[in-house]
């Protein structure tokens, strides 16, 4: 058993749905209890100490605040040494700088090494748990669920389909994507905390005939996941009505070859049309919006009262290398901006919930991780007051709750991280 003794805070539903009041739990001297990896208790310490055996440790956090691990709902590993690439938005960007740094994932040493620096960054950023983008070879994945199951983590990823209009050098086809896919699922679904996502890369990139073996691949196992690309950026958009003339929109090439559901994972959908949102809403599918690189690729605002109108699930993802930094912080903050530029506030209780049980739920793994409930497993952070001077200074004026998060979300990044915590342990 391990004890942790601090500040804490966990949510428990949507803001959204019950009110600010009502959508977490805070202790201001709270105690989390873990035993064997997941949780055990959380409450007031004062409530707490003395149901303990006597001489348990208790390892106190202070002037800090613990939570739930942040939940990355869409990042790419193998762009991560293309990060901060100059000067385009997303077609030629892919082509310039995306296309030539995937193509050395063939190499599964360096996959492996990348997939670990990774890793490690973003556990640094408080982040325990990814859905993840590999390259079109299997030995991305390979690699990368190597290393987390190495490091015990709750990790999903999956090797990308594309069979056309990308470099030769980075195709599949429909059949080889779909055997290396079906491979890659008997070999990884489900190993110990680690999940497969099917993982057509966006509709340009996958003809009708991958994208329905994708679909095929779904109804064969249906717990596992989909993630792609969805309305990301205008010139995308209308390329994809080019290619797919027959289809009402973007998100209907999807929905024609059955890859839409609740543990579908859609990056972006910055330009939504009604009939999707319905759509997703209706399918129980999901948005990962990725602020950081929305803003990075010029790709537009996200529409979250939209996305929350709808009632469709949403997370928080860096989409790194699109996106300019591991931190979900950072993502507060820039996500924070594009609602001002859209004329709306973003709560910071809505944006602390997006980056944890909002993510959970996005992923279907709000019965797993996100919160502090009793039987999740304790992938948590501890965030410091203090970590900068700034920090320590502004905090210090702080008179609420509401304030200090706001504070965290548009000041904090990965120096305010101070520990991040796997199954209970110390990482
Ligand atoms: N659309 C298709 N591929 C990609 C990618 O790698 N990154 C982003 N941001 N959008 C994409
Ligand atoms: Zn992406």
């Amino acid at each position: 058993m391990n004890v942790f003794r601090g500040e804490i805070l966990h949510f428990i539903e949507d803001p959204a749905k019950v009110g600010i009041e009502q959508c977490y739990q805070y202790f201001a001297d709270g105690l989390l209890i873990v035993e064997n990896g997941l949780v055990k208790n959380v409450g007031q310490a004062s409530e707490l100490l003395a149901n303990l055996p006597v001489n348990q440790p208790v390892t106190h956090h202070q002037h800090s605040l613990i939570m739930p691990g942040f939940i990355d709902t869409h990042v790419h590993y193998p762009q991560t040494e293309m990060i901060a690439s100059y000067g385009e938005q997303l077609l030629q960007w892919l082509e310039n700088y995306t296309y030539p740094t995937e193509q050395q994932f063939a190499d599964q040493n360096y996959a492996q090494e990348i997939a670990e620096f990774f890793l490690e960054q973003l556990l640094a950023a408080g982040t325990t748990t990814a859905l993840v983008f590999g390259t079109v070879h299997k030995q991305s994945v390979d690699a990368f669920f190597t290393v987390a199951q190495q490091k015990k983590l709750r990790m999903i990823c999956g090797k990308v389909l594309m069979d056309q209009n990308a470099p030769e050098f980075l195709q599949d086809s429909a059949q080889s994507g779909y055997d290396d896919s079906k491979a890659l699922i008997e070999k990884w679904h489900n190993q110990d905390r680690l999940q497969y996502a099917i993982t057509p890369r966006f509709a340009p990139t996958c003809s009708q005939q991958q994208l329905a073996k994708a679909g095929q691949l779904l109804a064969e196992y249906p717990d596992v996941y989909m993630h792609t690309h969805l309305c990301e950026n205008k010139n995308e958009i209308a390329w994809v009505q080019e290619l797919f003339p027959q289809s009402k929109n973007y998100l209907d090439v999807y929905d024609q070859a059955k890859l839409l559901g609740k543990r579908s994972v859609f990056a972006h959908g910055v330009h939504l049309h009604e009939e999707e949102c319905q759509r997703l809403a209706e399918t129980d599918s999901a948005i990962a919006f990725c602020p950081a690189s929305n803003l990075f690729l010029g790709s537009g605002l996200f529409d979250l009262k939209q996305a929350e109108q709808h009632k469709i699930k949403v997370g928080l993802g860096t989409d790194i290398g699109a996106g300019t930094t591991f931190s979900i912080l950072r993502n507060m903050n820039e996500a924070y901006k594009i609602q001002q530029l859209r004329g709306e506030k973003l709560d910071p209780f809505k944006a602390f919930y997006l980056a944890t049980l909002g993510g959970a739920t996005a992923l279907d793994l709000h019965h797993k991780i996100g919160s502090f409930t009793q039987g999740k497993e304790a992938d948590f952070i501890v965030l410091d007051y203090q970590a900068t001077p700034l920090m320590k200074k502004r905090i210090a004026h702080c008179k609420s709750l509401t304030e200090k998060l706001f504070v965290l979300a548009m000041l904090g990044d990965e120096q305010h991280v101070a520990h991040t915590y796997v199954l209970g342990e110390k990482v």
